[in-house]
């Protein structure tokens, strides 16, 4: 078959009204994408494997229908070009991947409503598929700093001495979660007046302290409480804005956290957008949050279908129920046959979470009025338009910390980019060495939070003494130092589409050997992450494409025998590899415990040569947590290129007079083929202390000049 062919035989249409089916032949073998799910490898195994899409509250576990909804999936071709398909459906479905190759669709309502992206490569699929679906909110740059979190505090004194640990270690650490025990009895919009008096007083403090505060808000809300006492749910049902049983009248009544029996609020409906928006609203003015956390909103209830359960016939029984768990559309949910505002749950289902998105992002900006942070448990098509991710509930185990790289790969394609794993694992006790090694990882995570399922001993990165500390402190001082590159990848993917952690095949498409490798990751295309992911390791084995490396420790040019082949590198457990690609300039900034206070640092620049003596790269600034700063050009983008001996630099936009003040002291070059004689900036030479060359081709120059400047370095 020609490559890029996708070859739709129509024997196997079929179209009925609640089974369509279509096969296609694809190009390759080469298939990365649909979600969401535990897959243990980042390019598929195209043996007869099916997986099924339908939201659900469910840990990850292979094969399992997971959190969100993707139906769309890249192919890179044999001859090196990628394309991308999106099947926009909501209902049911599941695909199976077959070894001629092809994929086959199956899907219990809606339409066949196939999308198609060109490339021709990974991200500019990527970049088209979001121009379609929505392209990724740009996050707050405080949401890049390290967060902590727990469920299972239980006390606000236990989170205050996770605090006081953290900074007797002095861990880089810039927003604390509370998870549901920081509510009275579990019930959304209170706070526990005993276990945890004094929030919001707490609060205030932590961001006095630079730092912010992320609560959670669980979509069910209970009906059992005493009549006048719990406004959310009284305010509601005045409002009229639960999903309803199949006569469209009744609310549908499950089981959840709260207290008693609940409602599940209608997120399709715009009056429960202005319910929801009001009860966030005033909530600020109990808990001055700057974030929420949105969970169980597949949507999770604790029983199989509402009472008294779902009735026999077609809707709730449809004749295929696609490869899901429990082959069941009710169970963990409600019943198929529930109305909501956009039609009845069986088509919406899965649109849950995703309706509930966008008016909480819209909230939260009203409420703070700044850049909107929400974390969202299910996600749909478009979700990354106003949402972070998370993968749900693991497992303190080996097999999650390595499988986190596939999903977090995994969402940058889905135009998710701004996604993690929790740290040293949800479900579980943790271990010393996991929780080491998984700090390592997630200090690379581009949602960098460490969480704890109730019941688990304590795993913050403070808690294991001195020498864990210590080197979580400075994996996490790497990641700080490294966030002005972070966010000028998040700007161009909010501006451009496309991802910010990327897979090796991504960069080095025409390398077949990268087209399975999902152990080591890049930021963008110039910074690779080889994380330890096996017990008792120490060192890992790494494949290096065809570009000139660097080791970011030391600067040392990777041995060109390496290259285009796996080597075997030294990972003690106090490191975790990495690699900064030559051709690239990173911008950096002076790490501190808070972007806070890191953001008022020196800047610095890497300019990592290629085998050319070449480099470029570029820098985004604003303040970090203003609305619409792109928009409104309160922005400064300054773009870098080495070549020929001389550094310069192109300020493409001076809009953020914040810039003003702050400075660059720290220009290193690696990959130099011979000691400079002399070294000029603007004009004036560069001498003494100042330069620092070592014999590896590394040159560091110490200097001080304004950021909002043109930058000229000369070598001679
Ligand atoms: C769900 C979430 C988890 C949270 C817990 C309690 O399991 O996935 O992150 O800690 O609920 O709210």
């Amino acid at each position: 078959m020609p490559p890029g062919r996708w070859d739709s035989p129509l024997v196997d249409l079929f179209f009925s009204n609640q089974f369509l089916q279509i096969t296609t032949t694809v190009p390759s073998t080469s298939v990365y994408g649909f979600g969401e799910h535990e897959h243990p490898t980042f390019k598929h195994n195209m043996d007869f494997v099916t997986y099924g899409m339908f939201s659900r509250d469910q840990a990850p576990t292979s094969f399992a229908n997971l959190y969100g909804v993707h139906p769309f999936y890249m192919c890179v071709e044999p001859d090196s070009n990628a394309h991308g398909v999106l099947l926009l459906n909501s209902n049911a479905q599941d695909v199976t991947l077959s070894p001629n190759p092809s994929l086959i669709f199956r899907t219990v309502g809606g339409i066949l409503d196939f999308y198609l992206f060109m490339g021709p490569t990974p991200e500019n699929v990527v970049q088209q598929y979001t121009e379609a679906i929505g392209r990724p909110h740009m996050p707050a740059y405080w949401s890049l700093g390290f967060q902590l979190s727990r469920w299972g505090y239980g006390s606000l004194d236990v989170l205050k001495e996770t605090v006081d640990r953290m900074k007797h270690y002095d861990i880089p650490y810039d927003v604390q979660h509370f998870d549901i025990d920081y509510m009275e009895r579990r019930l959304d919009f209170t706070y526990d007046k005993v276990n945890f008096a004094g929030l919001p007083e707490f609060m205030k403090e932590m961001k006095k302290n630079g730092k912010h505060n992320v609560v959670i808000l669980d979509p069910f809300i209970t009906k059992d409480e005493e009549p006048g006492t719990y406004r959310p749910y009284e305010l509601g049902q005045e409002m009229g804005v639960w999903v309803n049983n199949s006569d469209g009248v009744t609310p549908a009544v499950g089981r959840a956290w709260p207290p008693g029996d609940s409602v599940f609020p209608d997120y399709t409906n715009p009056r429960t957008v202005e319910w929801w928006t009001q009860l966030c609203l005033e909530f600020k003015d109990v808990l001055d949050y700057d974030g929420i956390w949105i969970d169980m909103n597949e949507p999770s209830n604790f029983m199989r279908g509402q009472y008294p359960g779902c009735a026999d016939n077609e809707i709730n029984n449809p004749p295929y129920i696609p490869r899901i768990s429990d082959r069941s559309l009710a169970e963990k949910t409600l019943c198929p046959d529930s109305k909501t505002y956009l039609g009845d749950h069986y088509n919406t289902h899965s649109l849950f979470g995703w309706a509930q998105t966008e008016p909480t992002f819209n909230v939260v900006q009203q409420a703070t009025g700044k850049r909107a942070f929400v974390l969202s448990r299910s996600t749909f098509v478009g979700s990354g338009k106003h949402s972070a991710h998370w993968l749900g509930d693991n497992f303190s185990q080996w097999k999650d910390l390595r499988r986190s790289v596939v999903g977090i790969l995994e969402f940058n394609l889905f135009g998710i980019p701004y996604v993690g794993a929790d740290i040293c694992g949800f479900n579980y006790n943790t271990t010393y060495e996991l929780c080491l090694r998984w700090m390592q990882l997630g200090s690379f995570y581009p949602f960098s939070r460490n969480h704890n399922a109730e019941g688990n001993s304590e795993q913050d990165p403070a808690v294991f003494g001195d020498a864990f500390a210590k080197i979580s402190r400075a994996t996490l001082r790497i990641r700080y130092s490294l966030l002005p590159y972070l966010y000028t990848l998040f700007y161009e993917s909010h501006v451009y589409g496309g991802t910010v952690v990327r897979s090796l095949m991504h960069e080095f498409t025409s390398d077949q050997e990268t087209h399975g490798i999902d152990t080591a990751f890049l930021w963008g295309p110039a910074f690779m992450i080889a994380p330890v992911l096996e017990e008792g390791a120490r060192s890992v084995t790494v494949y290096f494409p065809e570009a000139q490396w660097f080791d970011y420790y030391t600067g040392l040019k990777v041995p060109s025998a390496w290259k285009k082949s796996y080597a075997t590198v030294s990972a003690p457990l106090n490191k975790i590899p990495l690699y900064i690609r030559g051709g690239y300039i990173l911008p950096q900034q002076a790490p501190a415990t808070t972007t806070t206070e890191s953001r008022l640092n020196p800047f610095g620049l890497i300019i990592a040569l290629d085998e050319q003596g070449q480099a470029s790269g570029s820098l985004f600034w604003d303040d970090g947590d203003s609305i619409d700063t792109i928009e409104k050009e309160n922005y400064f983008l300054a773009k870098y290129t080495f070549s020929k001996g001389s550094l310069k630099t192109e300020i493409v936009k001076n809009g953020y007079r914040g810039a003003d003040t702050l400075k660059y002291n720290k220009i290193t070059i690696l990959g130099l083929k011979l000691r400079p004689q002399a070294v000029s900036l603007n004009g004036r030479s560069i001498r003494g202390d100042a330069v620092s060359y070592e014999m590896s081709g590394k040159l560091v120059l110490r200097i001080s000049a304004p950021l909002t400047q043109e930058l000229n370095i000369k070598f001679y």
